[in-house]
């Protein structure tokens, strides 16, 4: 038994070294960014590199986020070049107009007609227009165990009022979007290797590891089984309204929208105002959005009431003892009398049903409980707020609610295509890899 792991792990080592440097024939397909959940701000995060010595970041994900924007004194300039105006690069933003010299990155001389736009903090809701720049940025892929590394020139980006860093988790320098614009990272990766618009998010839990796949490949077993034979899709859904007002061009917003029907607790169904779980086409509010800035899922105040009144009823049914709610949670329990399983804590199951009866987002204690002490668990969803820049959409999917399930975004042709829990697959988002 012993010889035999040594040998593999010899026979990897030896694939890997003997490959390192090599270049791959054939045409990168997708590019692999893994992920980190920061613990105290429940943000999740990945690495870029960027600039003529590669310098490297840790960028905030975004999954609605039109661009990625940094400011970090350690960015070396000697690549920087200003997006101008007029130019293509400058017409897939959204634009904030043109600029003269008020700010840019250290040491490069302020440009005139500098191409601008506006990034958000989703975080903090500070918005900030800054010129555009574009450098090189550094992207991996894999084939098996061979990992190469090509660059996107002119990758474009915004090097931010350093005011967009606060409230982002401790290591991360900006933030990057994954957002419909043209200038996300998925649309600009897609159009600078010719590959389809699409990505793969599987998040982790605090402590474990994920990844983001941008563009097509085969993964690593058996989440390659999983995404093949089981997965449920349901269509991405566009709003018309940006839920984040004052954008000049587009007027649509870049998040990810889905058609949630109804919700259950474990069979019974709740009753909700359905006009909530729609999006109102004139004003933009209501419906259900996707959010990797959420930590939990946010709902609208009645949709919030129902789910806890059928949810502590449920509970009660399986002899779980409520105890004293701990902010921001409604319903708290006694761990001890919770048991458990390979799903998480044995509570009823919280299924979103989505544009058909048979197509439904179901989540186990995992995803429904979080741990707030040694002797409490609470529901781990919140009562979403009201949004005060634009429409306030009526569900907010949270990032807590989407670790280790696999979620496949084909942007190209609207469609979301999403894992049950991989835990009762007995893997998790640390097995998620290109093949
Ligand atoms: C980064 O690039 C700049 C300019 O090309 C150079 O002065 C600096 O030494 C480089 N830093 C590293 C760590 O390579
Ligand atoms: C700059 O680089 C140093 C050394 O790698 C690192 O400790 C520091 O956190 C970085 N600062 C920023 C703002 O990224
Ligand atoms: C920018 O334009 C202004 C007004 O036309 C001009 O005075 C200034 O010299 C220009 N600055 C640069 C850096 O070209
Ligand atoms: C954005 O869309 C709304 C609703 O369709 C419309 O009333 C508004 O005029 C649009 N704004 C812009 C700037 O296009
Ligand atoms: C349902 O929600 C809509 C949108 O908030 C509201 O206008 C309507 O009054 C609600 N209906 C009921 C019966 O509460």
């Amino acid at each position: 038994m012993a010889t035999s792991i040594v040998s593999i792990v010899i026979f990897s080592l030896f694939i890997f070294s003997s490959s390192s440097n090599a270049k791959s024939s054939r045409k990168p397909e997708a590019f692999t960014f893994p992920i980190k959940k920061d613990d105290s701000t429940n943000q999740y995060y990945t690495n870029i590199q960027i600039g003529s010595n590669s310098t490297k970041f840790s960028v905030v994900i975004d999954l609605g986020g039109k661009l990625l924007y940094f400011n970090s004194i350690n960015y070396s300039t000697a690549s920087y070049r200003p997006v101008l105006c007029g130019t293509p690069q400058c017409s897939i933003s959204s634009g904030g107009g043109c600029m003269f010299c008020v700010f840019s990155p250290p040491d490069t001389p302020c440009t005139n007609n500098t191409c601008t736009d506006y990034a958000l903090n989703p975080f903090s809701g500070t918005r900030g227009c800054s010129p555009l720049g574009q450098d090189s940025l550094l992207v991996r892929y894999a084939r098996g165990a061979h990992r190469y590394y090509t660059t996107v020139d002119n990758f474009p980006f915004q090097f931010s009022d350093p005011v967009l860093r606060e409230g982002l988790a401790g290591p991360a320098a900006g933030l990057i979007g994954l957002g419909r614009t043209r200038i996300s990272l998925p649309a600009q990766i897609a159009s600078a290797f010719g590959v389809r618009q699409r990505f793969a998010l599987c998040l982790p839990p605090a402590g474990g590891d994920g990844n983001l796949i941008v563009g097509e490949t085969t993964y690593s077993n058996p989440l390659e089984g999983i995404s093949k034979s089981s997965l449920f899709t349901t269509p991405l859904i566009r709003n018309r309204v940006s839920t984040f007002g004052n954008e000049v061009i587009g007027n649509l917003t870049h998040e990810y929208f889905i058609d949630v029907k109804s919700v259950r607790v474990g069979s019974k169904t709740l009753s909700l105002n359905k006009t909530l779980l729609s999006i109102n086409k004139k004003d933009g509010s209501g419906g259900t959005s996707i959010r990797t800035v959420r930590a939990y899922t946010g709902l609208h105040r009645s949709i919030y009431m129902a789910l806890i009144d059928e949810f502590v009823k449920a509970a009660a049914s399986q002899n779980i003892k409520r105890v004293a709610s701990v902010a921001p949670f409604g319903a708290c329990f006694g761990s001890k009398t919770v048991t458990s399983s390979k799903t998480g804590p044995q509570v009823p199951t919280i299924d979103f049903v989505l544009h058909k009866k048979s197509v439904y987002w179901r989540f186990y204690g995992a995803n429904s409980m979080v741990r707030v002490s040694d002797e409490v668990i609470c529901l781990a969803f919140v009562e979403g707020a009201t949004n005060l820049v634009g429409p306030t959409t009526s569900i907010e999917v949270g990032g807590y609610q989407m670790e280790n399930y696999l979620l496949e975004f084909d942007v190209a042709s609207s469609k979301l295509g999403f894992s049950s829990s991989l835990l009762l697959h007995d893997t998790s988002c640390s097995k998620f890899g290109a093949s």
